[in-house]
């Protein structure tokens, strides 16, 4: 059984998510999905998500290739994650490249090519400018 990790806050969810989380599962046998809380947003970012935890959650445990969703508490804690879910594989987009490979002595790191012209923050950037 080989596992696959990955995080994200995925706000907004879009198709975007969607192909990196379906790229990352066919990477292994199971994906599971670290998802950053609203506490934790709001350290990083200064604002909360449009989407509350719970939603984000709801949304990424119903698609089917996500097998399991915790809840990132953390930045810091991404090696013990990795331990606690015994993941093979670390998944991240390449907006991350090269920022996770100290986690290669407890698995395999691959950066998937993020899906091109998309994002949360486009997304409300175009919201906000048509009202
Ligand atoms: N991702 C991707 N392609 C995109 C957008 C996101 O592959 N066009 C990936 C990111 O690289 C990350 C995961 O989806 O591994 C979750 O990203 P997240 O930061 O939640 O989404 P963004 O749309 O990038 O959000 P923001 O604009 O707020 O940074």
């Amino acid at each position: 059984m080989r596992t696959v990790i990955t995080f994200g806050t995925f706000d907004v969810f879009h198709i975007g998510h969607l192909n990196i989380l379906k790229r990352a599962r066919s990477l292994g046998d199971r994906l599971i999905v670290g998802v950053s809380t609203d506490a934790l947003n709001y350290k990083k970012k200064g604002r909360y998500p449009i989407y509350k935890e719970e939603d984000r959650l709801a949304i990424l445990s119903g698609l089917s290739c996500v097998n399991g969703i915790f809840r990132e508490e953390s930045l810091e804690w991404k090696g013990q994650y990795i331990r606690e879910h015994k993941a093979d594989v670390l998944v991240m987009g390449d907006d991350w490249s090269g920022k996770f490979d100290c986690y290669r002595d407890l698995c395999e790191v691959v950066y998937l090519k993020r899906t091109a012209d998309i994002s949360t923050t486009e997304i409300l950037a175009g919201i906000r400018a048509a009202s």
